[in-house]
């Protein structure tokens, strides 16, 4: 079968052929059908991540994976051949940017209707990231004012569904035709961060969820009141400017988690969300999708139409 592969770190992945994996009695064989693209992607490429997530080289690459199941490692697994599942898998295995992946079974998580493979593919790191943060970390509530950074980002896209879905008054940060995509998604104000200074247009939040870092990060803490809480996603926060804001910090990293992405994907059929999907490119056209990814720019998810 074929599999996107990287050799060592820096070096460009590229396609080729891979013995084909055979599931143990933990795991199934799936079929892909779409895979989605992150940020980490880039990051492990680059070594970036290898204090986490250490590459063994030649190294299969892509978490984030949807299709069929071809075929299980147990008579008695609760999956059937046919099946239409999605999953996350472990950073350090990937295996997701290829023509089938081995994947855990308790990673393993239906598909509902009305959800596409390449709906599919786009949420196991960034709707279930977004869901962790916003609710599980920071306990968003109703009535709560929420402040989403790059709110037309893979992860920022599914957090304006979300926190409009709970009924939290929503504020995000975009620039260019990312502006009409946010308030489309739900946000009740935008703001254009190349235009404006975020922090002087937003005061009294209760949740910031940082998507960026950096000078971001740092200016975040002052449109909290009192007792607000500041998740961000990409570094830990300054708990001494936390302190001095009288605010609360955290950092949230996001753990493959089956029972999460279950949840995850019943929001998203029930309410009627609608994933933002970038672009979507073939296997052999993985290099100008893994370019677009590093950018910076992506509106929504990348996915690989295998
Ligand atoms: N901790 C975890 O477990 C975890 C999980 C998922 C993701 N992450 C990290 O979270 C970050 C975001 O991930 P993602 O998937 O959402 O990335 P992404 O889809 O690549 O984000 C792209 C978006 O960011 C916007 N953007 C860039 N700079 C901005 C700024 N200064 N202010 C506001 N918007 C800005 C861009 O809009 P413009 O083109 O208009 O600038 C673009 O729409 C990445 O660093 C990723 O590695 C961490």
């Amino acid at each position: 079968m074929r599999s996107i592969v990287l050799t060592a770190y820096g070096e460009a992945p590229y396609l080729t052929e891979v013995a084909m994996p055979e599931p143990g009695t933990t795991d199934v064989l799936v079929r892909v059908v779409a895979a989605s693209l992150n940020p980490l992607d880039n990051k492990l490429q680059a070594g970036y991540m290898d204090g986490f997530f250490p590459l063994t080289f030649p190294s299969k690459m892509g978490t984030d994976v949807a299709g069929i199941v071809e075929k299980t490692g147990s008579l008695m697994s609760r999956w059937r051949v046919g099946d239409r599942v999605v999953a996350r898998l472990a950073p350090t295995a990937g295996g997701a940017f290829a023509e089938f992946a081995l994947v855990p079974e308790d990673q393993l998580v239906l598909i509902p209707e009305g959800i596409d493979f390449d709906q599919a593919a786009g949420m196991p790191t960034a709707a279930a990231t977004a869901w962790q943060a916003l609710f599980e970390t920071a306990g968003l509530t109703a009535g709560q004012t929420v402040l989403i950074h790059a709110g037309a980002g893979g992860v920022g896209s599914f957090a304006i569904q979300f926190a409009h879905a709970a009924g939290a008054r929503v504020v995000a940060t975009a620039s260019g035709d990312g502006i009409e995509i946010a308030r489309r998604l739900g946000a009740d104000q935008v703001i254009d961060y190349r235009a404006a200074d975020f922090a002087s247009a937003v005061s009294d939040a209760d949740v910031v969820l940082d998507t960026i870092g950096g000078d971001t990060q740092q200016k975040s803490f002052g449109v909290l009141r009192r007792g607000g809480k500041l998740i961000t996603i990409v570094s830990p926060p300054d708990e001494t400017l936390a302190k001095a804001h009288g605010v609360e910090a955290a950092f949230v990293f996001h753990a493959s988690d089956g029972k999460r992405l279950s949840t995850v994907m019943k929001e998203i059929a029930s309410k009627g969300m609608s994933p933002l999907i970038d672009s979507t490119f073939s296997l052999e056209a993985f290099g100008e999708a893994f370019a677009r990814q590093a950018s910076g720019r992506a509106r929504g998810k990348i996915s690989i139409r295998i």
